[in-house]
């Protein structure tokens, strides 16, 4: 069967209540204006605080909610840390993990997003693993080498395509407005699947989605999401605003 196009904005550290709200409302009504689209999905990720609000807006509309980390444990002492059980419990069914934002910020490594990936399948959410090369690894010829690493070491051993979603995102492509050619895209997704094969088996590493990130806009969408191994978007900056969100979700439909 083949796999469906996941549409996916994440907001980052943007929005107050009201202005979350509202952009989710806009979301939900174009979503509901679509009808029926059985081969695409759609998925918002605001940050925390608005995860209450947000799922509220979203009534009734295909649009999942998921949110941008999460700790490893389900409770306990860590100050200012949310655990995948408390984000089920406010309607999450998604959470980013491994953004190069988290990468670079907080210094999370493959082992540890390796571990809140466990966790939080385990508590029933998808997992979008986020991987990437910096401009400097690309430059020194390395990406593949690089996402091969960042594979193996931060993908769950018994990953499924019903628990895990990968996001290829080129650090340096991320907010700049750059992009890797589309035969790029391709030649890495097309790494990816393979090395999810070898770990996974072939069966589940063909159902799995891997997303690419970084600078997808309505006018460069459609390069990006005709690719055979591209099953999907993760939007940054484009998600802040409704017609940019569809109009990348469009270019699927
Ligand atoms: P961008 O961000 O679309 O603003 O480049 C993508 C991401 O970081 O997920």
């Amino acid at each position: 069967m083949a796999r469906k196009k996941l549409i996916a904005g994440n907001w980052k550290m943007n929005g107050l209540l009201a202005d979350g709200v509202e952009l989710a409302k806009g979301v939900a009504a174009e979503v509901k204006k679509l009808g029926r689209v059985s081969t695409v999905e759609f998925l918002v990720c605001p940050p925390a605080t608005l995860l209450t609000s947000v799922k509220k807006a979203l009534k009734g509309a295909r649009v999942a909610l998921g949110a941008q980390d999460c700790h490893f444990n389900l409770k306990g002492a860590h100050t200012g840390d949310i655990s995948p059980a408390m984000l089920t419990d406010v309607g999450c069914s998604y959470v980013i993990l491994g953004h190069s934002e988290r990468r670079a910020d907080h210094g999370e490594s493959n082992a540890l997003i390796n571990k809140k990936a466990v966790s939080a399948q385990a508590e029933g959410l998808k997992a979008v693993i986020c991987i990437g090369e910096t401009e400097a690894q690309r430059d020194a010829g390395k990406t593949l080498e690089v996402c091969r690493e960042q594979i193996l070491g931060s993908v769950p051993e018994g990953s499924t395509n019903k628990k895990t979603v990968i996001a290829y995102e080129p650090v340096w492509a991320i907010g700049t407005g750059k992009t890797p050619t589309a035969a790029d895209v391709q030649e890495v997704h097309a790494e990816i699947r393979k090395v999810l094969s070898k770990k996974l088996g072939r069966a589940v590493a063909n159902k799995i989605q891997i997303l690419y990130g970084g600078s997808v806009k309505p006018t460069n969408a459609k390069e990006f999401l005709s690719l055979p191994d591209v099953d999907g978007a993760l939007i940054g900056g484009a998600s802040l605003k409704v017609e940019d969100f569809l109009g990348i979700a469009t270019k699927v439909l």
